[in-house]
């Protein structure tokens, strides 16, 4: 094989592509030379509905759809290693978890393990009352038998038949004309109500999907589904559902929403069908594409958690119920443990979450760059809980999902003084006061460039111990005696200088500028007090108070910051940490009879 250097012509401006057979392609001007095969001249654009009486721009969903989980089905089929029984135990049990009421679990007739997956179901009586399984199987007579005996006993079941209807699927793979397509759908149709009725101790349901169907003339997926309508009957108190899939996702979403809003208008026997949405992401639009056909009239939707799938994948129930929810919608699926659900999908498909999946992704929640962190804190701190939602870069509480706020704000070299801060504040019940957030994530910052990683709250929290709680230097505070008189205080402190004990003396207008004056007094240092802060520690500390200082010790600022029991040992300490800080200036304290 050999390069080949092709030339490719880039538009000079961009078409919006109204009318699919305009036969033109657009103008070029400008050349790009391409190797290999790389040619769009080799596709044609996707033919759209002429429709002018278009409504669903204007919906908007206001309740869940009725949902339908195909996991064990149209999932497991897409895996490399299909899942096997444990695995589809653990899969049906939390889908029941979740809330689907609606679940289908194989192609028996195609499937040993299907058949057998749905036997064990059946006979271990693992189906709750309101839960009802779908089975698949193809528009043929055998199959269908076949069907009917994995599902013998069942109270309740699905049975969902299809046939391709699209023009490759009739012209290159089964090769008949559209009668022949019809014919096979309302024989198929016909055969899954002969032997339903066989079984009147089951209540059957019937679903029929046009495989292909946005890919299908709408004017025949209708024709279709009409004939299938005619043999089954169905009535407003036993409906039938109707399943329009995007096998292959080809057009943008609003071209599936014109063909479902189509469907829906022009369908026989509106009022006693479901219309059932199952999109694929070929595009990666399913999940536009399925809110879009929502709003175009849809009542149903069948998709898969994560959205494993065919190729590209099914449409993700998770995103669009999450969708909902975060739209003030009641998704009517419980997905408050986000972790449990990735856990156990990518368990049984074997294929990871991606860390920026949305909503339930391990990364969602949190910023690395400092102005979203900044943001975030603010909104955190303002958010009430009896109000709405309203957070910047944050769509959603992520403790809704059983996320906690720890992993919202992670820093990294990117990061500013508000994530510094938040992990402080989250995680060590720090407030550092703004002075001091600067000085605290200029160091993590550092420290974060030379590691070229991120740097994890446990790090932050030693950074911040050995820049501003040093005793390094050597000075410990061991005792105070404070003299409170009307005009100044004056303490007495013990400090332990390495093995030595000494006494300093000094007094100020308070207790802090007394300790200074003390520390001068030992010190060839000038000692002066630029800010300090204070605050009581939550509970479970076996501190009391935190006292933050900044002090110019000779001509030079150090922010120091202690614990303590007692709040005025931790702002003497505060001021130790600045002055053991400046240990490389040769200080000498010396004892003060
Ligand atoms: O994608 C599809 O068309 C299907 C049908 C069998 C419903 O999975
Ligand atoms: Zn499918």
């Amino acid at each position: 094989m050999h390069a080949v250097s092709q030339t490719y012509k880039i538009p000079i401006s961009g078409k919006i592509m109204t009318q699919f057979n305009t036969g033109k392609m657009p103008s070029t001007n400008t050349d790009v030379p391409v190797s290999g095969t790389f040619s769009h001249t080799k596709y044609r654009p996707f033919p759209t509905l002429n429709k002018t009486d278009r409504r669903w721009p204007s919906q908007t969903i206001t309740e869940a759809p009725i949902w339908c989980a195909v996991d064990l089905r149209d999932g497991n089929q897409a895996l490399i290693e299909p899942m096997n029984v444990k695995q589809k135990q653990r899969m049906w049990a939390l889908l029941v978890k979740l809330g689907f009421k609606e679940i289908e679990i194989g192609f028996p007739s195609a499937s040993q393990e299907d058949f057998d997956f749905c036997r064990w179901l059946i006979e271990h009586k693992q189906i709750p009352q309101d839960v009802t399984i779908q089975v698949l199987v193809q528009a043929r007579e055998a199959l269908i038998e076949r069907t009917y005996e994995a599902l013998e006993g069942a109270e309740r079941a699905i049975i969902h038949v299809y046939n391709s209807t699209s023009p490759v699927q009739r012209q290159k793979v089964f090769k008949l004309d559209k009668a022949g397509i019809v014919d096979i759908a309302r024989k198929g149709a016909q055969k899954v109500k002969d032997e339903a009725k066989k079984r009147p101790n089951t209540h059957w349901r019937f679903e029929y999907s046009p495989e292909s169907f946005s890919s299908t003339e709408i004017d025949f997926a209708i024709e279709v589904c009409n004939a299938v309508i005619g043999v089954w009957q169905p009535s407003p108190e036993h409906k039938a559902i109707i399943n329009l899939p995007a096998t292959v996702e080809c057009a943008t979403p609003n071209v599936f929403a014109d063909q479902v809003e189509t469907f829906c208008d022009r369908v026989n026997q509106r009022d006693s069908i479901i219309v059932s949405l199952h999109t694929h992401n070929d595009r990666g639009c399913a999940i536009a594409a399925a809110e879009l056909g929502l709003m175009a009239g849809a009542d149903r939707i069948e998709g898969t958690l994560m959205g494993n799938g065919e190729r590209t994948g099914n449409m993700d129930n998770v995103t669009l119920a999450m969708n909902l929810y975060s739209q003030g919608i009641d998704p009517k699926l419980n997905l408050s443990n986000a972790d449990e659900i990735t856990k156990i999908v990518s368990e049984c498909t074997q294929i990871n979450t991606h860390p920026r999946h949305p909503w339930v992704g391990e990364l969602v929640y949190t910023a690395f760059s400092g102005s979203h962190q900044d943001a975030i804190k603010k909104c955190l701190a303002q958010q009430q809980e009896s109000e709405p939602w309203d957070v910047a870069y944050l769509p959603l509480d992520p403790k809704d999902l059983g996320r906690d706020y720890q992993s919202v704000i992670r820093v990294n070299s990117q990061s500013g003084k508000g994530g510094v801060a938040y992990i402080l504040e989250q995680d060590f019940g720090l407030h550092l006061p703004r002075w001091l957030q600067i000085e605290a994530s200029r160091k993590v910052q550092e420290h974060a460039e030379q590691s070229k990683s991120e740097v994890s709250g446990k790090e932050i929290w030693n950074i911040i111990k050995q820049s501003f709680m040093t005793n390094a230097g050597g000075h410990e505070l061991l005792s105070y005696h404070l003299d409170r008189h009307e005009e100044h205080e004056a303490i007495s402190a013990e400090l332990l200088i390495g093995d030595q004990t000494i006494n300093v003396k000094g007094q100020g207008d308070g207790a802090l500028s007394a300790f200074c004056t003390a520390l001068e007094n030992s010190l060839n240092r000038r000692i002066e007090i630029i800010h300090y802060d204070q605050h009581a520690l939550g509970e479970g500390s076996n501190a009391n108070a935190v006292a933050y200082v900044q002090a110019k010790v000779g001509n030079i600022r150090y922010c120091g910051i202690a614990k303590n029991k007692d709040i005025l040992s931790a702002n003497f300490n505060a001021i130790l940490a600045c002055v053991n800080q400046a240990k490389n200036e040769d200080l000498n304290i010396s004892s003060v009879a």
